[in-house]
């Protein structure tokens, strides 16, 4: 009902009388006029410079510098782009918007934003500031907005961001901010007490940054790193930062896989020339690398670890961050214990091992080269006779291995396939018998094919072959009682698509139940 209503007062305003637009003269008129024409009056009607269907209200491209008085307050998306907002001050919005899930701000003059200005739209997903004209982003400016899960700033003017800013926004998931004139790495945002949690995408291209904390990076979780965009910025390339973007390639982080172009250190391929030299790089074709390897050591025992990849340095000491389980490793203090070290050659030391160093190693260095396929700058370190997973955190390394057991596997289920079919057309068939004979419904063979699951193989239970195929012969009862069944056992035919049908389900789902397998 609202938006019919709406757009005939927007008609008769448009073209009856010519009434200045001022906004509540306006809606008094029209609820007037709405009563004379015998609609009932509105709660919320549209206002006359927006449009609204159902939930959503536009208000784009009105050149409004403040927004309307009579907005619905039923509406989940608010769009008021193209504007001449200048300000958000406190308050702005006038009711409030509990059901608003997405306020479109983009396109507008927004120098300032006051404190509490979203104190009225608590349960916004998704808020757009895009291109205006926020310089410096104050302390909670974004205040309140606890589920916001996406804010986009990008094409502003930010130049600073003051600590506790993004405080609050503790269900942020995205945040744009490309475009900006930032030159500092924002890294409160990841450390920050009551900064977002779940942070897993966040756009720092076309900034003015120059440098990356490469260490506080590589100390973030793998599922955040994964999501740092840093392309046209003016990055200096040094081994640290070169060191840090080979390792984001290897690990195939979609910023490096879409941009690497944009990105400094000649990791575009064409300007080589851009590449530092740093100590440890492996010169010409030579191949007196040091390989990956699992390192055991007894509890109690120093251990060192040559860092993969990286060839014995002849001159100058290699930039070398070793990610251990429980810190980043560069200097001697990094290891709130004092027993990890990185040696100048980039080897890292590990003085009397305790059980809990066993784990996975990443060693973090300028190798100035590609890695070669099945190179992997990780070690294992296993500590006594704790059992660690050879493959465990290494995307790469089982990749091959992988493929082979899930190859065999559907060799073994196209194998297993054929066997039944040859089994149900070359065994003498009992069921045309019977229908021939009229009413006997003696056609009950079924077939269970099962394949068995590569994870599952993987984990150690390995069948036989990885295939299982049962068999299950048709129950002398059937053909006497002639009683209700299942459409699929009625012909030959549907049986086949019954088993067939069946093997692709069972795939994965009966072998959680081996017992289920007799
Ligand atoms: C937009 O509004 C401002 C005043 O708020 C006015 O100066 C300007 O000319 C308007 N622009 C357009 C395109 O109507
Ligand atoms: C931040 O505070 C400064 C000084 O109080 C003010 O000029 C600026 O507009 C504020 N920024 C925002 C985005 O409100
Ligand atoms: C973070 O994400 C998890 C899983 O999606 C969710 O359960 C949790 O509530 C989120 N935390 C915040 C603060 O939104
Ligand atoms: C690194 O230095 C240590 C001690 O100085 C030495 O024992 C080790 O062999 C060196 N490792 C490499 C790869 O050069
Ligand atoms: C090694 O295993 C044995 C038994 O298998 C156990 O008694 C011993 O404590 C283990 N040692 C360490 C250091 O875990």
């Amino acid at each position: 009902m609202r938006p019919v209503v709406s757009q005939v007062l927007s008609e008769a305003d448009d073209g009856g009388s010519r009434r200045p637009p001022a906004a509540a003269g306006a809606t008094a008129a029209a609820l007037l006029l709405s009563l004379c024409l015998g609609f009932p009056p509105s709660v919320a009607a549209c206002p006359p410079d927006c449009l609204c269907a159902s939930d959503i209200v536009s208000c784009s491209g009105r050149n409004l510098s403040t927004l309307p008085l009579d907005l619905p307050g039923y509406a989940t998306r608010l769009d008021l782009s193209h504007g001449a907002l200048a300000a958000l001050p406190a308050g702005w919005i006038a009711r409030p918007f509990d059901r608003l899930a997405t306020l479109v701000l983009s396109r507008n003059a927004v120098a300032r934003i006051e404190p509490d200005a979203f104190a009225l739209t608590p349960h916004l997903l998704h808020l757009d500031l895009s291109s205006n004209r926020l310089a410096v982003l104050n302390a909670s400016v974004f205040r309140g907005l606890e589920e916001l899960e996406v804010l986009l700033l990008f094409g502003n003017r930010i130049v600073r961001i003051e600590p506790g800013a993004f405080g609050g926004l503790r269900g942020l998931r995205r945040l744009y901010l490309s475009g900006n004139r930032l030159e500092a790495f924002p890294l409160e945002l990841y450390q920050g007490p009551a900064g977002p949690r779940n942070l897993t995408f966040l756009d720092l291209s076309s900034n003015r940054l120059r440098r990356a904390p490469v260490q506080s990076l590589l100390s973030l979780p793998a599922w955040q790193q994964a999501g740092i965009y840093l392309q046209g910025n003016p990055l200096v390339c040094d081994c640290a930062l070169l060191a840090l973007l080979e390792f984001w390639v290897w690990k195939r982080y979609r910023p490096l896989v879409d941009f690497r172009g944009d990105y400094p250190c000649g990791l575009g391929g064409d300007g080589a020339g851009a590449r530092p030299s740093c100590a440890g790089q492996r010169q010409g074709a030579a191949d007196n690398f040091l390989e990956a390897g699992t390192h055991r050591v007894e509890p109690g025992d120093w251990l060192r670890v040559p860092c993969p990849g990286l060839a014995p340095p002849t001159q100058g000491e290699p930039v070398a961050f070793w990610v251990a389980p429980r810190a980043v490793l560069r200097s001697p203090g990094d290891d709130p214990s004092g027993r990890l070290l990185v040696l100048p050659n980039g080897t890292l030391e590990i003085r009397g091992a305790l059980l809990e160093d066993s784990g996975t190693y990443v060693c973090v260095a300028a190798r100035g080269r590609p890695f070669d396929p099945g190179e992997s700058p990780e070690a294992t370190v296993s500590v006594g006779n704790s059992s660690v997973a050879p493959d465990a955190g290494s995307a790469h390394g089982g990749g091959a291995e992988h493929f082979n057991t899930a190859f065999t596997t559907l060799a073994s289920c196209v194998i297993s396939i054929v066997l039944v079919l040859l089994y149900l057309y070359l065994t003498p068939c009992r069921c045309r018998e019977g229908r021939a004979g009229g009413g006997a419904r003696g056609c009950g063979g079924r077939a269970v094919l099962l394949c068995s699951d590569p994870r599952e193989v993987d984990s150690g239970e390995r069948r036989s072959n990885g295939k299982r195929v049962a068999f299950l012969e048709p129950q002398a009862g059937d053909s006497d009682t002639g009683g209700p069944k299942t459409p699929a056992m009625n012909s030959a035919h549907g049986n086949t698509e019954g088993i067939l049908k069946n093997g692709s389900r069972t795939v994965g789902q009966t072998l959680t139940d081996p017992a289920h397998v007799a």
